[in-house]
């Protein structure tokens, strides 16, 4: 009897149990009808699979795994900043890969002819530091700490970042224009080297622009910013060219992109989200517009580098053979792409160089030197 009662009572309670399942699965969540089936990082990820799959053919595995991992950053030195952040990282086992590679030249044997040029661009940069740590760790001090005047003493980026600024090769009273310049890691690094005629840092979001604003604020002295020779502007850069043209000596074309190792690891500002697909699609041709900006704001002989970080080829390659096809037939402007094979070479025991570039040069993620995607390929303007 007592078995039977201890049975019934635990059918009652199965059936209460049964209820409230129904209930709840009656009941959906609010997010079920927002949550995306496929979160954008899946989307991006499934993307790259089908197109670097082809591109990258046997390396995309391994660059595929490296993107997925922790990425390796680097100190870009301030040498602004009375803080001897250089000494204090070094005591940490952070090797300065850009003094290193020039000494290693210096104490070098036999300089070839093409390496003649490369080793007088070492000289002109040697006031870029930028420390990262030899083993395969990820690891940097995240907090740089403010001198007395209020200047921090590194700025933390990705080290394949720097490569496209000493491809630039800016000189001594250069007039430069970087068109793409938020948040503002090139702009520094552009600004670490020598005692330049005039700086211009534009970027077309407002937002985007205050935040350059304050980070350049952090790391270069007021006196400098507030000079005549610094100008934070907020344009379209693709209208640069109605402004301004034949003047620079030197233009950066950073363009946005599909930023591959972004939407593969954050769904957050994710350009595959589902309601960003427009602008996704957009991107080569506001690629090409930009990179024609800034061919047209380059003075004849002046040069121009193009970087992303992505690895498509239809944002790399493809852009810059559309932008000097565009320059050439509708301004008839000539432009030469120049070799930086000479400058990625001295760097090859830090990064990994994609192999058989025809345009360009490409930093690949690698596990054991986990930086980029960094593409650049840089344009002289002949005409
Ligand atoms: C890759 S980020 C630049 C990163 C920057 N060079 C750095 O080193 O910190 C691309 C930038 O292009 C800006 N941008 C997008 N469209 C633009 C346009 N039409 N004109 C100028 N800037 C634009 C974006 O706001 C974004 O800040």
């Amino acid at each position: 009897m007592a078995l039977l009662m201890e049975t019934r009572l635990l059918l009652r309670k199965v059936k209460d149990l049964r209820c409230l399942t129904v209930r709840w699965s009656r009941v959906k969540p609010k997010w079920a009808t927002t949550r995306p089936k496929y979160p954008a990082t899946r989307l991006a990820l499934h993307h790259f699979d089908v197109a670097y799959g082809s591109q990258l053919g046997p390396l995309w595995p391994s660059v595929r795994v490296a993107l997925l991992c922790e990425k390796k950053y680097g100190a870009l030195i301030n040498n602004f900043s009375h803080h001897d952040a250089m000494a204090e990282l070094q005591l940490q086992g952070c090797k300065d890969f850009i003094s290193d590679t020039a000494a290693a030249e210096r104490g070098g044997e036999e300089v070839s002819q093409s390496d003649l040029q490369t080793t007088s661009d070492a000289s002109v940069h040697s006031n870029i530091k930028c420390l990262v740590f030899p083993e395969e760790t990820s690891y940097l001090p995240l907090l740089s700490r403010p001198d007395s005047d209020g200047l921090l003493g590194y700025y933390l980026m990705d080290a394949a970042s720097v490569l496209p600024c000493l491809a630039l090769d800016v000189r001594e009273g250069h007039t430069v224009l970087d068109l793409c310049a938020a948040p503002g890691g090139k702009a520094l690094t552009i600004m670490q080297t020598y005692d330049l005629g005039f700086l211009c840092v534009n970027d077309s979001s407002v937002s985007r622009t205050m935040r350059l604003r304050r980070v350049l604020q952090s790391y270069v002295p007021k006196a400098q910013l507030s000079d005549a020779k610094v100008h934070i502007s907020s344009f379209d850069g693709t209208m640069w060219g109605d402004v301004e043209r034949d003047s620079f000596d030197r233009v950066l074309v950073d363009v946005p992109c599909t930023t591959d190792r972004h939407s593969v690891t954050e769904d957050d500002n994710n350009i595959f989200r589902k309601n960003r697909v427009g602008d996704r699609r957009r991107l080569p041709q506001l690629q090409t517009a930009l990179l024609l900006a800034g061919i047209l704001a380059a003075r004849p002989g002046g040069e121009i580098v193009y970087s992303t970080c992505s690895l498509s080829q239809q944002q790399n390659q493809g852009v810059v053979e559309q932008a000097a096809h565009l320059a050439l037939e509708q301004h008839g402007i000539h432009t030469q792409i120049v070799d930086l094979k000479p400058l990625t070479q001295k760097f090859s025991n830090t990064f990994h160089f994609a192999p058989g570039l025809s345009v360009g040069e490409m930093v690949v993620p690698h596990l054991a030197a986990n930086f980029g995607p960094i593409y650049m390929c840089k344009l002289r303007r002949l005409t």
